[in-house]
């Protein structure tokens, strides 16, 4: 195996966005059950892209002769049902995520000169702070429009159904 130290950081990774895959795919389910199909839609679209990091690291893990190991989750899902607490808890969750993965990206040219995982922490990184805005987006929205926010996301789904 090359490159111990990479493997090692990426399987935390592989942790991490698992993490945040469970408890998106848990706010979603909850979202779409309450009726607020555009925030359950965002939570969901979000979830897939955390899909495709794990797949990107795997493959890099795969690629430096490593094991990947999945079903260590980062944490514990936090079963929330206020829709202003799920976005905080997901804005802190991409923040995170880009301050580990930057560190990360430091580490692994440091330790190993792997450039190759350095590019790709770069990269995810790129994304988190795209989700990060996202989400910051509908809490700012939700902050400034407060229950009409969603009232009309309910009335839109109401809408559908006639
Ligand atoms: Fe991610
Ligand atoms: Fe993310």
């Amino acid at each position: 195996m090359r490159n111990p130290k990479s493997v090692e950081l990426l399987n935390k990774a592989i942790a991490e966005e698992e993490l945040a895959l469970h408890q998106y795919m848990y706010f979603h389910f909850l979202l779409d059950d309450m009726g607020y199909d555009l925030l359950a839609a965002i939570f969901k679209k979000i979830a897939i892209e955390e899909m495709k990091h794990i797949e990107a690291f795997a493959e890099r893990i795969l690629f430096l002769g490593g094991d990947v190991e999945l079903g260590k989750l980062a944490g514990q899902i936090q079963k929330v049902q206020d829709p202003q607490k799920m976005l905080e808890i997901a804005m802190q969750s991409e923040a995170e995520a880009v301050e580990l993965y930057s560190k990360w990206a430091m580490e692994v040219v440091a330790h190993d000169r792997d450039i190759g995982t350095e590019q790709l922490f770069k990269k995810v990184v790129m994304d988190e702070e795209r989700h990060f805005e996202t989400f910051e987006r509908e809490f700012l929205n939700l902050q400034k429009f407060g229950n009409q926010y969603l009232a009309q996301q309910a009335m839109e789904r109401s809408k559908k159904n006639l």
